[in-house]
């Protein structure tokens, strides 16, 4: 049995990941290890909470002694860390919550694991989850490669590309054997309502105003949830330590149409007339330092780890919406309360 933490599994992204390893591993005794903010949810993954290899651990990963105490006790030879503060607009309106999570918190990790292990290092593995944001903007041609400078603009790129500088500085420094990958934007079941594409789901089913910032010709890569799963499942396994891995979607859209497209598909779903979703479209003022558009080579992953994303973005838009227009009450639960608070705040008086 090997003891793997998944740091952020209650999450988006994580609980993918936390399935997919609980599942397909038997012999792995997966901790997920979350502090249940308001974008972690123990609904995103309740189908293997009860499987014998699973558990779940409610804690902050910037606790440092609890963070210790738990390295000490289980032994952690692989890490898989994904728990973060994600969101843009978030960072926008409060960059500290931002630095202490995502550069705090990991580099709390990257020591408890220093220590568990004082350079024992075969077989162990810290695998960080990291974004494409770090590289900042693209122009209108060109892709992210694993070599392009990091050029952070937002406060959550600029806490993503610190982290994953501390990650890299641990590997110089003390030997410890990381590897990191860079995303694109993710889409699919159980993306919390705030990205683009659950909040113009949602707002379609409830005829609500759909705010695109400025022109709506910012362009992002979509990746479908499970694909990138599957690629953290072949890095994790296979990839080679000290290196990045850029993953990506070959799937640029821009914003404009992208919404323009859910309205036709919703519109389909829901027995509207062709039309009626795309007048809720509603440009708002933009977001600051809003990068213009991302893309990302990946051909280094489906060189040398055979990755390659297997969803068409038809195929999982289609499945995202049935997602979402079938489980309402999740919908429901999620978007009560504090997110209401933040919704009024984020697009007031648009
Ligand atoms: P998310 O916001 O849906 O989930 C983050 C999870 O981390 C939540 O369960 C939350 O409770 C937990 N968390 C937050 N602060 C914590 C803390 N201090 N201690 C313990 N747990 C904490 O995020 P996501 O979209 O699933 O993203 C997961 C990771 O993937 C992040 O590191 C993000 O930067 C990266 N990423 C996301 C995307 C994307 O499109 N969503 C793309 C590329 C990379
Ligand atoms: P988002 O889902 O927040 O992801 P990211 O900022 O990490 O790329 O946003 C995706 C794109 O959609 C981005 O260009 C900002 C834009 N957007 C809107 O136009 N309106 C919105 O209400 C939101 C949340 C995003």
């Amino acid at each position: 049995m090997r003891n793997i933490l998944i740091t952020g599994g209650a999450g988006f992204i994580g609980g993918h990941v936390v399935r997919l390893m609980v599942q397909k591993y038997p012999d792995y005794r997966i901790y997920n290890l979350d502090k249940l903010t308001y974008a972690g949810n123990l609904e995103n993954i309740a189908d293997v909470s009860a499987l014998p290899n699973y558990r779940f651990l409610h804690g902050d990963i910037c606790d440092v002694e609890y963070v210790n105490r738990i390295f000490n006790e289980y032994s952690f030879e692989g890490v898989i860390h994904l728990a973060a503060e994600s969101h843009v607009d978030r960072s926008i309106s409060d960059p500290l919550a931002f630095a202490k999570t995502n550069i705090l918190g990991t580099i709390n990790l990257l020591d408890a694991f220093k220590s568990l292990w004082k350079g024992q290092w075969e077989n162990k593995l810290f695998y960080h989850i990291s974004t494409d944001e770090v590289y900042g903007s693209l122009g209108e041609s060109g892709l992210f490669t694993e070599d392009t400078p990091y050029d952070p603009n937002s406060p959550y790129s600029a806490s993503k590309a610190s982290s994953d500088h501390f990650v890299r500085a641990y590997g110089e420094t003390y030997g410890l054997p990381y590897i990191i990958s860079n995303c694109s934007n993710n889409y699919g079941p159980n993306q919390f309502p705030e990205k683009l594409i659950p909040l113009c789901i949602h707002n379609i089913e409830q005829n609500e105003p759909l705010p695109i910032y400025g022109d709506g010709q910012y362009t992002r890569d979509w990746l479908f949830v499970i694909d990138h799963a599957m690629a953290i499942d072949q890095i994790f396994h296979k990839g080679e330590v000290g290196e990045t891995y850029n993953v990506g979607g070959h799937n640029e859209w821009q914003n404009i149409d992208l919404v323009r497209l859910m309205c036709e598909m919703m519109d389909r779903k829901l027995g509207r007339k062709q039309g009626h979703s795309a007048a809720l479209i509603h440009f708002v003022t933009d977001r600051p330092g809003h990068d213009k558009r991302y893309a990302i080579d990946a051909t280094k992953i489906d060189k040398t780890l055979g990755w390659k994303p297997i969803l068409t973005f038809e195929k999982g838009l289609d499945q995202t919406i049935d997602w979402y227009l079938n489980h309402k009450e999740w919908l429901t639960n999620v978007t009560s309360g504090a997110y209401r608070q933040y919704y009024n705040k984020q697009y007031q008086a648009q």
